[in-house]
């Protein structure tokens, strides 16, 4: 694993926007695996800039996002969904019929699982994959558990990550309790991965996942094991080590 030590979380976006730019220059019509939550949006903002000063073109991209709440809509302020198109996708040139995201509205579970597979199989797999690191160690909703996961499955979110992200909802009981999530399988199946770690709130976690015992209760330690990870992390995060 590459660790990429930077000041603060500016710096972070800077270094993982140009990693993907050049991601997208070297093979244009590249698959994307892209993250949400508050780590990667400084990213998508550098992204649109450049994009908008003529210097990125995603008109060949495809994009396969991590994870999806079940049971709520596109539309909805709170979904996954709304968040990418709101914070990247409407501000770029990429064609929408080819950002994937899992269909939080299918309440068949196999189902929208098994459907997501292959999107992701069809797509011919992810080139770079984006991630992100949860307080208890998830990445995308692959939650702390007794087994690394395969491919797409329905998670209980557990309480942590509940108390994280009621952050983003009016209140607590308004958080969906499960989730439609990429499996750490396939995770590890991207050519590369970039992850993005800011802030002291994660310094502990981050401790673990690259110090710590290869464990799927620590899921993203299982990282250790990819060939090509770069590991972007801020001074804060790195505090611990
Ligand atoms: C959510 C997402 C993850 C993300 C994590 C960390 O639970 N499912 O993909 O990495 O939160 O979020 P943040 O970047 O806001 O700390």
């Amino acid at each position: 694993m590459k660790l990429c030590k930077v000041k603060d979380y500016k710096d972070l976006s800077r270094k993982a926007a140009n990693i993907i730019q050049a991601q997208v220059i070297l093979k244009p019509d590249c698959v994307l695996g892209l993250a949400t939550g508050s780590s990667p949006v400084g990213i998508y903002e550098i992204l649109i800039e450049r994009h908008q000063n003529g210097d990125l073109d995603f008109s060949e991209v495809s994009t396969i996002n991590l994870d999806e709440y079940k049971g709520l809509r596109p539309d909805d302020r709170q979904s996954y969904r709304y968040f990418m198109n709101t914070k990247f996708f409407d501000h770029i040139n990429i064609n929408k019929l080819r950002t994937f995201i899992p269909n939080g509205l299918e309440e068949n579970s196999e189902k929208a699982c098994r459907d997501y597979d292959k999107i992701i199989e069809d797509c011919g797999g992810v080139d770079l994959q984006l991630l992100g690191l949860g307080h208890n160690g998830h990445i995308g909703f692959n939650e702390p558990c007794g087994a690394f996961s395969c491919g797409t499955h329905c998670v209980d979110l557990s309480f942590s990550t509940i108390n994280a992200n009621k952050r983003f909802f009016d209140s607590e009981t308004d958080v969906p309790r499960q989730a439609y999530t990429m499996g750490i399988r396939s995770i590890m199946l991207s050519k590369k991965i970039v992850v993005v770690v800011s802030g002291t709130d994660k310094a502990a976690i981050l401790k673990k996942v690259l110090c710590g015992p290869i464990t799927p209760q620590v899921p993203a330690s299982v990282l250790q094991l990819h060939a090509d990870v770069t590991m972007i992390a801020d001074q804060a995060a790195l505090s611990q080590i």
